[in-house]
Formats: C-alpha cells, structure tokens, sequence
C-alpha cells in the first residue's frame, strides 16, 4: 500500500449543534444529490434532557441481564447514529461487544465472522481506515482483492425496537434502506469477557485477529515508521513460508 499521507478519505467530519445537523440533512435531502450526512454523537452529559429522557427509557433490566449472562465487562459508551436513506458504513470490526438497537427506519446488515479476515482486506492497523475493509461492497476489485469472491456474510434488515448483537471482531457492512427515510440507531458497546488465565488451542479466529494486530502495532513501534510494516511483514512472509520452512 502507498503511504497513508496520500489517502483521501470519502467522508470529512463537521462539529455542530443537533439543530444545524436537522437543518444540514433537509437541505442535503431537498438537493437529492449522492451527498450524505450522518450524526454521530456519544450520548454524554453534554446532549439534551429530551435526549437523556429517552435513553433512560430503554429497556435496561433486559440489557443489563444480557451483559451478566455473557459475562461482559462494563458498558463503555453509546453511540447515537441519525442518518439519511441510502447512507453506508463500510464494512469494519469493532473490539467490543455491540447491541445495536434500532430505533427509527430500517438498516440492512451484512455480518461476517472473524474467520474471514482473509477474504475481507483490512487496512493496516496504522492506517486513518484502521479495522476497515479495503474492498468497495458497491464495485468489489476482484484483481487486487480476489478472496473477496469467499466471503459469505449473514443478512438481516433491522426495523424499530430491534436490537442486533453484532459481536466483538465481527464485521458488519451497514446501509440505511433507500426510500425508507431517516434513521435512528443507538449503539451499546461493552467490553468483552477478561481474557482467560490459561490460553487455550486452537486459537480462535478474534484471538488470532488480536494477535495479528499487536504484532503489526509493535513492529511499527519497532521500525519507527509504520510504512515499512507492510513491507517488513511481505518480505518474511515470503522468505520463511514460501519454500516451506514454517
Ligand atoms: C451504522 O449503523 O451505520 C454503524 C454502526 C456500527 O458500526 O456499529
Ligand atoms: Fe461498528
């Protein structure tokens, strides 16, 4: 991959307030152009009371008994996602556990276990597009990226007062359906069951994925610059695994 100083990003982030966001996204929709806008906010102390009200409504004896059965650690944030139809996260893991809790309109989501890292391209871990897939979902380049064609994800269309558990490295590909209006989501992420003492084998798919990621992390420590990572790691790949020396 070229240095990361020449990537331009497809989306740019804007601070405002919540009724400039309103009245960004009827503009946008009134222009009917490709341009989309998407509100993400951390729910914290600095959003409304009618915000807060909300939230404080949820079903939290039902969430809470969910997080005790599987063991999770605590509750480290949720995310509030406005958007307008037709808006698409790209495919990406997150490193905690995610009930995704719909509230308005519908979104399409595509999952795929951890197991397919092959086949799905993330960027470098000191990429801006970090736990991100390389391939556009839209227009897959099937000469650079030709495992693609194995990927095999799981599908569901979330409407109100669904709540999909999208768990820890799985990753999810995510769209606002078109014709169906503004959506609503709020994310619960969790941090995952502690690690056991004693580490068992096989290693499992997220295990090895977090593996993964600490070694490209220390090397690009080591080297100093994280351009030579990719690289470093192709030259041992090829040198020690190519004629059989594993
Ligand atoms: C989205 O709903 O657009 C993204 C949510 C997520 O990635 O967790
Ligand atoms: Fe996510």
């Amino acid at each position: 991959m070229a240095n990361f100083q020449d990537f331009v990003p497809k989306s740019r982030r804007i601070e405002m307030k919540f009724s400039e966001f309103v009245d960004k996204m009827h503009q946008t929709e009134e222009q009917g152009g490709s341009e989309r806008v998407y509100l993400q906010q951390t729910l914290n102390d600095t959003v409304g009371q009618k915000i807060v009200v909300d939230f404080l409504g949820f079903n939290w004896n039902w969430i809470n008994k969910q997080q005790a059965k599987r063991n999770w650690g605590p509750l480290t944030s949720n995310l509030l996602l406005i958007g307008m139809e037709g808006n698409v996260t790209p495919a990406h893991y997150d490193e905690q556990q995610n009930f995704f809790a719909q509230i308005k309109g519908h979104k399409r989501c595509i999952l795929f276990p951890p197991d397919q890292f092959d086949c799905l391209y993330p960027y470098p871990v000191h990429h801006p597009c970090d736990r991100q897939s390389q391939v556009d979902f839209e227009n897959p380049d099937y000469d650079k990226f030709p495992n693609f064609k194995n990927a095999v994800g799981y599908e569901a269309v979330v409407g109100p007062g669904d709540v999909l558990y999208i768990p820890m490295y799985w990753w999810h590909h995510i769209e606002s359906l078109l014709n169906g209006g503004v959506t609503i989501t709020v994310n619960f992420w969790y941090k995952g069951t502690p690690t056991p003492k004693r580490i068992e084998y096989p290693l499992k798919a997220h295990q090895k994925v977090a593996i993964m990621r600490n070694i490209e992390k220390m090397l690009g420590e080591a080297l100093g610059d994280p351009h030579e990572v990719g690289p470093l790691l192709n030259m041992m790949i090829k040198g020690r695994y190519d004629h059989g020396l594993s």
